[in-house]
């Protein structure tokens, strides 16, 4: 059996308000309590690193979010009036031009897109408007992904978060690494939230990565999730002044007393072996670069 912590859980999670994701997901298969309980530690641990960076920067601040799939940060944040500078998504076209022709249909995502003196360009693949933009890119292809991020009136000497959920194991190693090295060598006051497989060389790890093989997902990018340690070095290597990972086991016990108790009620397992297994093999990674001395380095789970 392989689980993942990867899916968007969204609407399935009791755990969770988010108003946005119905637009772009339609299934309503209920997920099982470790994946449930995995969401929520996973979306409350990059919040948490993401709501410093925001205050730290008193909102004076740009979010880049790399294979942002159909993700609903940026609604999110509007709902809970949080005002930041830019709000950048990138993904392949294929993905980007569905998400711009559900933000399209849909009222409720374009009036938070849309104010009244902001005019919105739109093509099949890419969307911007004064705040949010939409582009579509490859990764692998720092040409294509530096001209997106001008498109999308990027301003490199602004603080900057970089958001990466289940994205980089994606790409072969070496490529990640380049895309890595460009950003702390182009963004000098920069901060980076990784989250993805971490032990993939154990036993667990192992039937994982075969079993997700099987079902012909590859994960090109696995050598860096071998430990904490390489998915730390990954960063260090390519320029970044500091990097920390934790397994989401240890970011689920920093939760608030009060979250766990209610998660333990609503998503109620008796097999706490699946949960602490299935947590040990995914980790949030951050890191930071911090030419403008914000305090950067101070940013933690
Ligand atoms: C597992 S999904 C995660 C989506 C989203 N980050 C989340 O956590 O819900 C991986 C996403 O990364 C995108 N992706 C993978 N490799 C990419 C690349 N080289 N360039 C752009 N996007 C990429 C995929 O298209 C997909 O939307």
């Amino acid at each position: 059996m392989t689980m993942q912590l990867c899916a968007n859980v969204g609407p399935f999670s009791r755990l969770l308000k988010d108003e946005y994701i119905k637009y772009f997901c339609h299934t309503c298969e209920r997920r099982a309590p470790e994946i449930s309980r995995g969401y929520y530690a996973r979306v409350m641990g990059v919040k948490h690193l993401l709501q410093q960076f925001i205050q730290m920067t008193g909102g004076a601040c740009q979010i880049i979010s790399l294979g942002a799939g159909y993700d609903t940060l940026y609604w999110r944040l509007c709902d809970e009036r949080t005002t930041i500078t830019r709000f950048v998504e990138v993904d392949f076209s294929d993905v980007t031009s569905k998400k711009c022709y559900v933000i399209k249909k849909r009222k409720q995502l374009l009036q938070k897109i849309n104010s009244e003196d902001d005019d919105i360009l739109l093509s099949r693949t890419d969307l911007h408007s004064s705040i949010y933009h939409l582009v579509a890119a490859d990764l692998r292809n720092l040409k294509e992904f530096d001209s997106k991020l001008v498109e999308s009136q990027i301003d490199k000497s602004l603080p900057t978060l970089f958001i990466a959920e289940c994205v980089l194991v994606y790409m072969e190693t070496n490529l990640s690494a380049q895309l890595l090295q460009w950003i702390s060598d182009n963004f000098k006051t920069s901060f980076f939230i990784n989250y993805e497989q971490v032990n993939m060389a154990d036993t667990f790890g192992t039937v994982m990565l075969r079993n997700l093989m099987g079902r012909g997902c590859e994960l090109l990018g696995v050598d860096a999730c071998r430990s904490l340690e390489t998915q730390k070095q990954r960063f260090l290597l390519t320029g970044w002044n500091g990097a920390e990972s934790l397994e989401m086991m240890q970011v689920y016990k920093r939760l608030p007393q009060a979250d766990i108790q209610r998660i333990q009620k609503l998503e109620f397992m008796d097999d706490v072996e699946v949960i602490s297994q299935l947590f040990q093999h995914y980790a949030i990674t951050w890191a930071f670069k911090d030419a403008a001395n914000i305090g950067l380095q101070g940013i933690a789970v």
